[in-house]
């Protein structure tokens, strides 16, 4: 077993599916099958014995020239028998479901056209059971995805292909992408202490990720936890930590959040060439005010801070390294900016001297700046590892956006419906996110199509009745097991 150690905390990752380490960025060609269950037996049969591949191989010098990844919903597992008391010991919003209610739904911004009654699937019937993640070097995909197909036939009916384009860095809108990644904590030698961080940093607990480890609270995430004598299958899971007696199903497993997004490009191109009348050198300044980054990655927030650059992709790690602790007002980079709603780049206190009174100033609120702070909440709770692959499929494009998290209220949720679609996010007036948002009327009708894009010397740059530049397609919520996990599911009865 390939292990990484610290004093007495070790981290199996042969247990690991790969994709939590890697985004198999070196392997361009990918699919994703979205199967549902016609036959448990011969479904088990496959999952207990599918060639999953482990973060082990992820690292090895060579990386492997093709990746198998399994992922389950929670309907999957009632489709599979695993026992009701089992299922129960998932969170509750991967047992309900991404597509669950209208209220999940509205915080979500699945409304009007996004609405999960117009998705393609993931809503009803169309709920896949069980996701199958290909990834494979160029020319390796075309036969393999047919023996797998062929493999899985018997047990399963296949309800959608999402097939992905080349990765070339660079997303439908034209931006380059996968450049902003918190760095897992895989030595486990970050405080797992729940105190207040000044800093803002790159380095995420595991437990923010892997189930069965401890999160940036110092706890360990809720997660099925059985008796190890309940049957052989169990036997051969790792046990929890926190409660060594119990098998520990969650461990070295993470959820996986499956969203199909559709980009609509000649629309945002349209509408920045009117925004801009014919201004080329406005336009371009708008949409990198939209997103936060110029199209090349570079973003629009100069003050720099080195430490930051772990984490990123080593030929953006230049990119990477910087916070907008100098821009309050967000002039530099407009407060409501794609990247900085979805990563505030904030701690938990605002910056201030050292000393017992300035903190309880700044913890308390007592000052313009702390105040201001306290409209985002800190970010370290909130960060997701983004997996996703863009697709083309005729003139539709668009993301097959895939993040993991341990906790998907707390993080894929929270970071969907209080910063992406919240219209009043950092006291902002009237706007969700200017790529993302649904453009629907708030529940006291408000607006939330406008932009605003802060100018140094005077009042806000306003755009007004933005359009949706962004639908949703379909979309699940998925366990991502550990390889002995998998197996469990496979087999326990
Ligand atoms: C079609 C939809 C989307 C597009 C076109 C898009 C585009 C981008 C771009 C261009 C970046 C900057 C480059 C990078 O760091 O990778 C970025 C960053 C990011 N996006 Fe999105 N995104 C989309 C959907 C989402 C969704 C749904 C979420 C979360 C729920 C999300 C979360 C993030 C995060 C966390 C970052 C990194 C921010 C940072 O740490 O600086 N994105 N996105």
């Amino acid at each position: 077993m390939t292990t990484l150690t610290s004093p007495n905390r070790s981290v199996e990752l042969d247990d690991v599916q790969g994709l939590v380490r890697v985004g198999y960025k070196c392997l361009k060609q990918a699919c994703f099958l979205l199967l549902r269950v016609k036959d448990a037996e011969a479904a088990r049969a496959w999952l207990a014995t599918a060639p999953v591949t482990s973060a082990a191989a992820a690292i090895c010098d060579q990386p492997p020239e093709k990746a198998l990844q399994v992922a389950l919903t929670s309907d999957g597992l009632r489709a599979l028998n695993v026992a009701p008391d089992v299922r129960e010991g998932f969170s509750l919003e991967f047992v309900a479901g991404m597509a669950s209610d209208e209220a999940r739904a509205r915080r979500l911004g699945d409304v009007g056209t996004n609405a999960p009654e117009y998705w393609e699937w993931g809503a009803g019937e169309r709920v896949p059971h069980v996701a199958v993640l290909l990834y494979a070097a160029p020319g390796r995909l075309a036969a393999w995805q047919e023996e797998i197909e062929a493999q899985c036939a018997a047990g399963f009916d296949r309800i959608a292909t999402l097939s992905t384009s080349d990765v070339q860095g660079v997303e439908p809108f034209g931006f380059v992408d996968g450049i902003s990644q918190p760095k897992l904590d895989w030595k486990r030698e970050r405080a797992v202490r729940d105190e207040d961080q000044i800093a803002y940093g790159n380095l995420a607990c595991l437990g923010e990720f892997l189930l069965g480890y401890p999160n940036e609270y110092g706890r360990y995430t809720p997660r099925p936890l059985i008796e190890p004598a309940r049957d052989d299958a169990a036997k051969q899971l790792p046990r929890a930590e926190e409660e060594p007696d119990k098998a520990d199903l969650g461990r070295n497993g993470s959820y996986l959040v499956l969203r199909q997004l559709r980009q609509h490009v000649e629309l945002l191109e349209r509408e920045l060439d009117r925004c801009a009348n014919g201004d080329a050198d406005l336009r371009g300044r708008l949409v990198a005010a939209m997103v936060g980054r110029k199209k090349n990655g570079e973003p629009l927030e100069t003050s720099r801070d080195p430490s930051l650059a772990q984490g990123a992709r080593a030929d953006a790690q230049e990119l990477n390294a910087f916070t907008f602790r100098e821009d309050p007002r967000g002039v530099r980079c407009p407060l409501g900016a794609h990247i900085r709603r979805v990563n505030p780049r904030n701690a938990d206190l605002p910056p201030g001297p050292p000393g017992i009174l300035s903190w309880l100033c700044r913890t308390l609120g007592l000052n313009a700046d702390a105040l201001t702070q306290d409209l985002v909440a800190s970010t370290r709770f909130h960060r997701l590892v983004r997996r996703g692959r863009k697709y083309e499929v005729g003139a539709e494009s668009g993301l097959h956006f895939i993040c993991l998290a341990a906790n998907i209220t707390r993080q894929f949720e929270f970071v969907q419906s209080a910063w992406i679609m919240g219209t009043k996010f950092d006291g902002l007036p009237d706007e969700g996110d200017a790529l993302l948002g649904s453009r629907q009327k708030t529940l006291d009708a408000q607006p939330t199509d406008g932009y605003s894009i802060p100018q140094a010397g005077g009042a806000d740059m306003r755009l007004s009745g933005l359009p949706q530049f962004v639908t949703v397609l379909g979309g699940a919520y998925f366990f991502l097991p550990g390889i002995r996990a998998l197996r469990y599911l496979a087999t326990a009865r």
